[in-house]
């Protein structure tokens, strides 16, 4: 038997609600493939910021960073500046544990009706997310006030090194799919950084020559993802512009609610983190509706990530036959079933 330590970080608001049915998947599927998961609750947060001044011990990344992988729900709450609690917890994990590839795939589901006309059950692709560097970045003032024309400067940071281990990353995923990678820009002349990128994403191209690839500018590429989704296998992106099309992308999947992302550290020194796409919700939380398919695909990935692809496919296989055979899910899907309710039904079908 195998077993894994995992790091489980809830956070805030529906974190704290999603992640115990992501468990529950992951006991349940572990029990049949010889799997046990020892869980560390770690309960880092912005009630702790509010209690102690900090979103986690000055040494929390250490107390994680020998875990076999990390599970973590939402990190947010009204009350604490978002780039508090967000500089505070999320975003140094990725950081520091370096996690260069955030994946979130994207699949419209039998029995969950997308907005697009022509989004079909089975269309699926991935967006490829560089997750370390980018627009996101601590270099550059943040806010100079005190004068009449006060200002905020932040400087993005694309560095040789950075783009091309992501792109490599993004090629080499396409190679095992449909073999197109289309990469996200904005190089008509005004953003400086992007010339850089697609010169980066063309060298990429040479080292791959077996995968097509062409390049899109995010405004025109986010207009596309809607009219007509199923041209994508594997997008790749920037720090921003992969946040933004990730959203927008699980809207065409029908729900923010099931989009689950897996923060990769590929070279394995570090865990990788895995989880929902979506944040913690204040306006659903605390009400037990939240949709936990985001965290159980997320624990799904996990499994991959682990080394049990039989395990996290039977996940993704249930998941499936619930939306696609049964009526119960949660509101953001057009149900009725609580949180509870659906994790339930989930359960019954592993
Ligand atoms: P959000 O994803 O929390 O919510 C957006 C909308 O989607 C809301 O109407 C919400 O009710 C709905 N929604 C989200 N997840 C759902 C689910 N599982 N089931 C049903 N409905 C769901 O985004 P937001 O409102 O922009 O952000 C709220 C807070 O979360 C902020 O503090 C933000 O910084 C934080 N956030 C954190 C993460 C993260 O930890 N990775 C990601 C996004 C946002
Ligand atoms: C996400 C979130 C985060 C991001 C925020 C909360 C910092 O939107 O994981 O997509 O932008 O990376
Ligand atoms: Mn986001």
């Amino acid at each position: 038997a195998t077993e894994h330590r995992i790091a489980l970080i809830p956070g805030d608001g529906i974190g704290t609600e999603v992640l115990p049915p992501a468990t529950a998947v992951l006991d349940k599927v572990g029990a049949r493939h010889g799997i046990t998961f020892r869980y560390d609750d770690f309960d880092w947060c912005c009630e702790r910021y509010l209690h102690e001044g900090a979103m986690m011990p000055a040494n929390g990344l250490d107390q994680i960073r020998h875990h076999d992988a990390i599970l973590l729900g939402a990190v947010g709450w009204p009350g604490v500046p978002d780039h508090v609690s967000l500089w505070g917890l999320l975003i140094p994990i990725r950081r520091q544990f370096d996690q260069y590839v955030n994946l979130r795939p994207i699949k419209v589901m039998p029995g969950v009706p997308s907005p697009v006309r022509s989004a079909e059950p089975g269309l699926e692709f991935v967006v490829v997310r560089e997750n370390v560097e980018g627009e996101y970045s601590e270099v550059g003032g943040r806010f100079h006030r005190g004068f009449a024309d006060e200002m905020a400067v932040q400087e993005s940071i694309f560095t040789r090194p950075g783009v091309t281990r992501i792109l490599d990353y993004a090629f080499e995923l396409a190679a095992t799919r449909r073999n197109v990678v289309t990469s996200a820009t904005k190089s008509n002349g005004i953003v400086h950084t992007m010339p850089f990128w697609d010169e980066l994403v063309a060298e990429a191209g040479l080292r791959h020559p077996d995968v097509r690839w062409h390049q899109e500018h995010i405004d025109a590429l986010v207009a596309k993802v809607v009219l007509d989704p199923s041209r994508f296998d594997v997008i790749v992106g920037s720090n921003l512009f992969g946040d933004i099309l990730s959203d927008l992308a699980a809207a065409v999947a029908g729900s923010i609610g099931i989009a689950p992302a897996g923060n990769l550290n590929p070279s394995r020194e570090f865990p990788s983190m895995f989880e929902p796409v979506h944040g913690s919700a204040p306006d659903i939380a605390g009400k037990g509706v939240a949709n936990p398919l985001g965290a159980i695909w997320s624990a799904a990935m996990m499994l991959d990530h682990l080394g049990h692809p039989d395990a996290g496919a039977e996940v993704v296989a249930a998941m499936v036959d619930v939306l696609g055979n049964t009526p119960v899910r949660t509101a953001d899907l057009g149900g009725t079933a609580s949180t509870e309710e659906f994790t339930k039904t989930l359960l019954d079908r592993i």
